[in-house]
């Protein structure tokens, strides 16, 4: 089996940063190359000051600072990256479609296939490529028929290897993972390819935790994960909803149930609806190949949780609007976070841009501090939305990066994201500057509401 020395990713995002920041950490004696046609992106991970990293995430600026500069490199000179890597991952993003068949549901796949005929085009030796991006079961069949065609010699072999990390714990998810999986062709040639990543996640990871599978079973199962994990948050967020209307806790039932040890206690926390980059997208992507191939029940039963999803995040919202007495035109609500989740950067598709989106709707100002995201983004993400102009945004939303300017006259807060130094916020003083009566919505169930009470505050929470 040939020894891997050099490892070429295409894509430096979420993923392909902190992935390869870890084997290149882990495999001190493989070059790894991490490059994107974004150029500040790259500008960002080669900046000596490591606070400007392109991506927050705890504990990945040691491991960059470790690696860097050793045999690990960021660069925007992706052929000469792809022609000298043994292996190539790839993990560009695939975004649900927003044009054409399968529109607001399919996996868009032009980086992918435009990243297999670049490797296509430029490959002078043989390659392992491996699908590092969240692809449609099948996928793979496609780069093979591109990878195939080129009528140069050059042999190549596909790998699956789906990334499992979740974003504000990437990097110990990285270190201990749960489990790797690779997914190859069960063939010699399938099987040496394994066994050439095997070793470089063997480096670090238990072999008894590196699970190899044929091809479809691995594209699968990441669509599979995330498809169950969003369906427990779904699941106990409908329960929260009948925890209001009968008095029982949200919390008291997750923990009576995680208990049972075939439920477990994790993935039960009850909130504003899940955001992030992945969920609602690999869903879809999901009951579009479902329905492709006419398994309706099956799509039907997978859509349900993208459905209850929307359902809480515009639950939360019109809570806000009718507790303030049906209108909050005019009226100064702020936000606590905006990010998608605590310790990330990361917004995309937050709770927060969508329930932000609903109240202007009903022209409440918004005002917003977060400690990770910039007023740039939080724009951005409205403008996203096309609801109204972007002047309008402008006016309807305000960032501050100062949580008590954010907060001060204030009709109501709404927590939106679970960042820590929420709960300990001096919460009389905030009480003390607000309009009265002095509302909070707690979408993630973080601050102690028996202390907000007997500040005076009026408290709202998610199933309780
Ligand atoms: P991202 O948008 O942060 O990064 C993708 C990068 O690829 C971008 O910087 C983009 O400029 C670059 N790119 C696109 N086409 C390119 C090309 N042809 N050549 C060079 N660079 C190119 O996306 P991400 O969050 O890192 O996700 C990547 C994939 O990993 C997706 O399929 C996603 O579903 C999956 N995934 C994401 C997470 C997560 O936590 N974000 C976790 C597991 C899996
Ligand atoms: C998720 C998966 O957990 C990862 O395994 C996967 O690799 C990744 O998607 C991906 O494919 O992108 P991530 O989205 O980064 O990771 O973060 P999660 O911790 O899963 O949280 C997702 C959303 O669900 C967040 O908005 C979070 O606040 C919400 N959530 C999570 C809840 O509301 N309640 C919970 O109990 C757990």
């Amino acid at each position: 089996m040939k020894t891997i020395k050099s490892i070429c990713c295409i894509g430096a995002g979420y993923v392909g940063g902190p992935t390869m920041s870890v084997i290149a950490q882990k495999n001190p004696n493989i070059k790894v190359t991490v490059v994107d046609l974004n150029q500040q992106r790259i500008a960002d991970w080669n900046d000596q000051d490591l606070s400007k990293l392109p991506i927050f995430e705890p504990g990945l600026d040691q491991v960059v600072e470790e690696a860097r500069g050793r045999n690990l490199f960021f660069s925007t000179q992706v052929d000469e990256a792809i022609d000298e890597a043994d292996m190539i991952f790839i993990s560009v993003n695939t975004p649900t479609k927003t044009y054409g068949k399968g529109v607001g549901m399919a996996a868009d796949l032009k980086y992918v296939e435009l990243c297999a005929r670049q490797i296509a085009r430029v490959a002078t030796s043989d390659k392992i490529v491996v699908e590092k991006s969240t692809l449609p079961v099948r996928t793979a069949q496609a780069i093979k028929s591109i990878l195939d065609h080129t009528g140069n010699g050059v042999k190549f072999q596909i790998l699956s290897n789906p990334e499992f990390l979740a974003e504000g714990t990437a990097m110990t998810d990285l270190a201990n993972p749960d489990r790797v999986l690779i997914g190859g062709e069960q063939t010699p040639e399938g099987k040496k390819a394994i066994e050439a990543l095997v070793n470089i996640y063997g480096a670090w990871v238990p072999k008894t935790q590196i699970l190899t599978t044929n091809l479809w079973s691995s594209e699968l199962s990441k669509l599979v994960a995330n498809a169950f994990l969003a369906q427990r948050v779904s699941s106990i967020n409908a329960i929260s909803e009948l925890c209001e209307a009968t008095e029982a806790n949200v919390e008291e039932v997750a923990k009576a149930i995680g208990m049972d040890s075939r439920i477990g206690p994790k993935f039960l926390k009850a909130s504003v609806g899940f955001g992030g980059s992945c969920f609602q997208k690999d869903i879809l992507n999901l009951v579009y190949i479902s329905k492709s191939l006419g398994l309706n029940e099956v799509a039907d039963y997978w859509e349900q949780v993208i459905i209850m999803n929307n359902h809480q995040r515009n639950r939360f919202a019109n809570n806000i609007v009718s507790n303030l007495y049906n209108t909050v035109s005019g009226k100064k609500i702020a936000f606590l976070g905006w990010a998608f989740k605590k310790d990330t950067n990361d917004t995309r598709e937050s709770a927060a841009i969508y329930v932000a989106d609903k109240l202007i709707d009903e022209q409440a100002q918004i005002s917003v501090y977060d400690p990770k995201v910039s007023a740039t983004q939080m724009q951005s993400d409205l403008n996203y939305l096309n609801t109204r102009t972007e002047t309008e945004n402008k006016t309807y939303l305000k960032t501050k990066t100062d949580p008590y300017k954010a907060l001060e006259s204030a009709h109501a807060i709404a927590v939106l994201t679970e960042w820590d130094e929420f709960k300990d916020y001096d919460w009389q003083r905030i009480y003390e500057a607000m309009i009265k009566p002095a509302f909070v919505f707690d979408g993630r169930n973080v601050l102690d509401q028996e202390q907000l009470k007997a500040i005076g505050f009026q408290v709202q929470s998610i199933g309780k």
